[in-house]
C-alpha cells in the first residue's frame, strides 16, 4: 500500500528581528503585556520588496536539498498563505518560476493558520492515488506588510510574524510509515470573528481611498471568541483524532500545534493531560506565522535530531474561517 511520507524539510525565517520593545515604541502595549498575554518575546519582519513566494523559496530549497531530491523531481507545487505575493496568480505559480522547474501543476491554499495541515491532505490523497510520487507543499507568510502599527491594530499586530516552512511529501511503501490520518474541518459562521474586509468584491468598485483611511486594509479579530474556540475545537480534534485511530495518546512522541498563542497550546496541553515536553512550541521567537507555523516548528524539531524514524506525531492546528484541522503521522 503507498503512503505519505515527509522525506524532507526546510525553513526560512527573515534575519530582522523586532523585539517587543520595538513594537512598543509604534503602538500603545509592553513587553509584558505581549509576554504575559500570548507567550512572544520577537518575531521576524520581511524587508521591503520581499513577498511570501521569496521566503518559501528558501524554504522549499532547504526541504527539497534535504529529501535528496532535485526541484525538477516535484510533480506538484501546494502552496498555503493568507497572504499571497499578490491577489493572483497563486503564489505557487511565482514560487514555480522561482524554483526554475518544469511546468508542474500549483496550488494555492487559502485556509490561514490550517493551511499547512489542508495542503498535507491534498498531498497526501495525490499520493495515495498513485497520480504524483513527490509533492512540495510550503507554508509562507508576509504579515509585516498587512499589520495596523498603531494603537488601533496593537491587538493583532503583536501576535504575528513573517516566515515560511516547507515539507516534501513522497509515495513510500515502507510498511506502517507516512500519514495514516487526516482530519479537516471549518466552520464559516464565524468568518468575521478573524478576517479581513478588503479587499470587497462586492463593491464597486471593490476598494477606495475609504478603504486605506478606515483601517479596513488590516485584519480584524474578536480575540476572546478565537481563543475559546481554539481551545474547545482543538481539544475534541485531538481526541477524536485518536479515537478513530485507535491511537494511545503515551504513544505519540510529539504534538506540533499551530502557534497562535502559548496560553491557547498550554490550556490545550493542561486539559489533555499531555506533558509540556511533548506539547512543542517555538511562538516565543516567531510569534503566530499562520500557514508557516506548524513547517517552521516541525524542521527545527527534526533537525534538532528529536525525531526519529517510526515516532508518532501529531499536527494540529485552528484559525480564521473558523478552520481546523489534524494530521496523525508515523515518521
Ligand atoms: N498591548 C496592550 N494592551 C492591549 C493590547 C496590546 N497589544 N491589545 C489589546 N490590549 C488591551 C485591550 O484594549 C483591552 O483593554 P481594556 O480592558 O482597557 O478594554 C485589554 O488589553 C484586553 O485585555 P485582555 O482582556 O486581558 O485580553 P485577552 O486576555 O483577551 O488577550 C489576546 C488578548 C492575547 C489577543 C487573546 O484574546 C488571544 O490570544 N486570542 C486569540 C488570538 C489568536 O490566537 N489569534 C490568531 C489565531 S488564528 C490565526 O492564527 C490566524
Amino acid at each position: 500500500m503507498v503512503r505519505s511520507v515527509i522525506t524532507g524539510t526546510g525553513r526560512y525565517v527573515p534575519p530582522r528581528v523586532v523585539s517587543n520593545a520595538e513594537l512598543a515604541g509604534l503602538m500603545d502595549t509592553s513587553d509584558e503585556w505581549i509576554r504575559t498575554r500570548t507567550g512572544i518575546i520577537e518575531r521576524r519582519f520581511a524587508d521591503e520588496g520581499v513577498s511570501s513566494s521569496d521566503l518559501g523559496l528558501e524554504a522549499a530549497r532547504r526541504a527539497i536539498e534535504d529529501a535528496g531530491l532535485q526541484p525538477s523531481d516535484m510533480d506538484l507545487i501546494i502552496f498555503a498563505t493568507l497572504s499571497p505575493d499578490h491577489h493572483f496568480p497563486g503564489s505557487g505559480c511565482y514560487l514555480q518560476a522561482k524554483l526554475g522547474v518544469p511546468p508542474i501543476g500549483c496550488l494555492d491554499v487559502r485556509n490561514q493558520c490550517t493551511g499547512f495541515l489542508y495542503s498535507l491532505s491534498v498531498a497526501d490523497a495525490f499520493i495515495r492515488s498513485g497520480v504524483y510520487k513527490n509533492i512540495l507543499v510550503v507554508g509562507a507568510e508576509v504579515h509585516s506588510s498587512a499589520l495596523d502599527m498603531t494603537d488601533r491594530g496593537r491587538d493583532i499586530a503583536v501576535l504575528f510574524g513573517d516566515g515560511a516552512g516547507a515539507a516534501v511529501v513522497s509515495a513510500c511503501k515502507e510498511d506502517g510509515r507516512g500519514i495514516i490520518h487526516s482530519e479537516l474541518h471549518a466552520d464559516g459562521r464565524f468568518a468575521r470573528a478573524l478576517y479581513m474586509d478588503v479587499w470587497d468584491i462586492s463593491r464597486k468598485p471593490f476598494m477606495g481611498h475609504e478603504s486605506v483611511d478606515s483601517g479596513e486594509i488590516y485584519p480584524k479579530m474578536d480575540g476572546k471568541t478565537v481563543f475559546k474556540h481554539a481551545v474547545t475545537n482543538m481539544i475534541q480534534l485531538f481526541q477524536h483524532t485518536l479515537e478513530v485511530t485507535g491511537t494511545n495518546p503515551a504513544d505519540i512522541k510529539y504534538v506540533i500545534p499551530h502557534q497562535a498563542n502559548m496560553r491557547i497550546n498550554q490550556a490545550i496541553a493542561e486539559r489533555l493531560g499531555i506533558p509540556e515536553e511533548k506539547f512543542l512550541h517555538n511562538i516565543q521567537r516567531y510569534a503566530n506565522t499562520t500557514a508557516a507555523s506548524i513547517p517552521i516548528l516541525l524542521d527545527e524539531t527534526r533537525r534538532s535530531g528529536k525525531i526519529e524514524k517510526g515516532d508518532l506525531i501529531l499536527l494540529i492546528a485552528f484559525g480564521s474561517g473558523f478552520t481546523w484541522a489534524s494530521t496523525l503521522l508515523r515518521w
